[in-house]
Parts: C-alpha cells; structure tokens; sequence
C-alpha cells in the first residue's frame, strides 16, 4: 500500500471522505499525514479525531515558500510519503515539492477545468452564469490548476442555482470522485 499525504487549509470534507474510504476498504492507502498550512483550520480537529499525525505551519513564520516546502519535504521524508494528494490544499505547489514529487501529487478542483481555475472556482461559474460546471482530478505542475488532467465529472447549474446549492451539488461529486480515483491511481502504479 502506498503511504500518502493529504495537503487541506480549511474544512477538510474531502480529507474525511479519504478516510472513510479507507476504513471501509474501498481505498487501499495509508494516509500518513496530514499537511496543513493554516493553524486552527477544522481539518486538523478531524486528523486528531481519526488519530492521523499532522503538521501545521503557518506560512509567514518561513522567510520565504522554499524555506516551508523544504520543512515539509523533511516530514514527508520522515514518513516515507509516495503520494501527496491535494485536497483544499489553497497553495501553488513550487519547484521544492515538485522537483521529489512530479507525477506524484494529485489535486481536485470544483470546476471543469481549463474553466474556472484558481480561487472560488464556484463563485467565478455563478458570476459566468455557466450552465454546467464540476470537478476536476489532475496531477499538479507548477501552473495554477493547469496540470494534466486525471478525471472530470459534470453537473448541470440549474436557473435557481445558489452558492450553497451549487456547493453542496460539487462537494458531494469530490467526496465520491476523489477516493475512487486515488484508489485507481495508488494501486495501478
Ligand atoms: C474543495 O471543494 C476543493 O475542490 C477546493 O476546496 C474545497 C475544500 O473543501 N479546492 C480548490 O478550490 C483548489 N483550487 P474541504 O476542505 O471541505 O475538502
């Protein structure tokens, strides 16, 4: 089994959807660790309550993103991590990660890219008036949301769409998309 982390700043659903999916055997993984850069964020509540070892940083106690990557990839090297899996993780991923990591390090992403990149993704398809958004699994590269693409899944916005509605439509989609995908992915390479 492949040893993995999980890269989240806020909530955390996708991080639990992982979990799940791996106490219930549908995903085939060790979750190692969970890598958080904003201090007080209820993923971390959620890594403590599933017993998962964390690291939390805050990014303006480094001089600069190589100082904090490089502290990271000491505790992923501590933890013999193969796999970083971005989930709400809401950081360009540099040179410092990719560099060890290329290939290995998987994002998801509410919206079909190449639409909608980059921050609120769901707020920028309502302001578009789309009427038709989703998710997107790819590898990650040094571009914002730009790596090679993994899997996609579409919904319909309807006329009535709101912000929660259209949310809640994506976040359901992840938390059923991500660990099928992370399971195909972390058992065929
Ligand atoms: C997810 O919807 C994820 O797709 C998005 O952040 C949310 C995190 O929710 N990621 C991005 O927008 C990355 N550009 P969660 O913390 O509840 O998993």
């Amino acid at each position: 089994m492949k040893n993995i982390a999980v890269f989240a700043s806020g909530s955390g659903s996708n991080f639990q959807a992982i979990l799940d999916a791996v106490n219930e055997g549908s995903l085939q993984a060790n979750v190692k660790l969970l890598v958080c850069d904003r201090p007080g964020a209820y993923v971390i509540e959620r890594a403590e309550q599933n017993s998962i070892p964390y690291f939390v940083f805050s990014a303006k106690d480094f001089p600069n993103k190589e100082a904090f990557e490089l502290r990271i990839l000491q505790e992923l090297k501590n933890e013999d991590i193969e796999y970083l899996v971005l989930a709400g993780y809401m950081r360009l991923v540099s040179l410092t990660l990719l560099a060890e990591y290329t290939g290995h390090i998987v994002n998801i992403h509410p919206s079909l890219l190449p639409s909608f990149p980059g921050k609120d993704a769901i707020g920028q398809a309502l302001e578009a008036q789309a009427n038709k958004s989703g998710v997107t699994i790819h590898f990650v590269d040094e571009g914002m949301d730009t790596g090679p693409i993994i899997a996609q899944q579409t919904i319909e916005i309807d006329y009535n769409e709101t912000r929660k509605s259209l949310q809640d439509k994506i976040q359901n989609i992840e938390h059923q998309l991500y660990p099928v995908i992370l399971q195909k992915l972390l058992t065929c390479q």
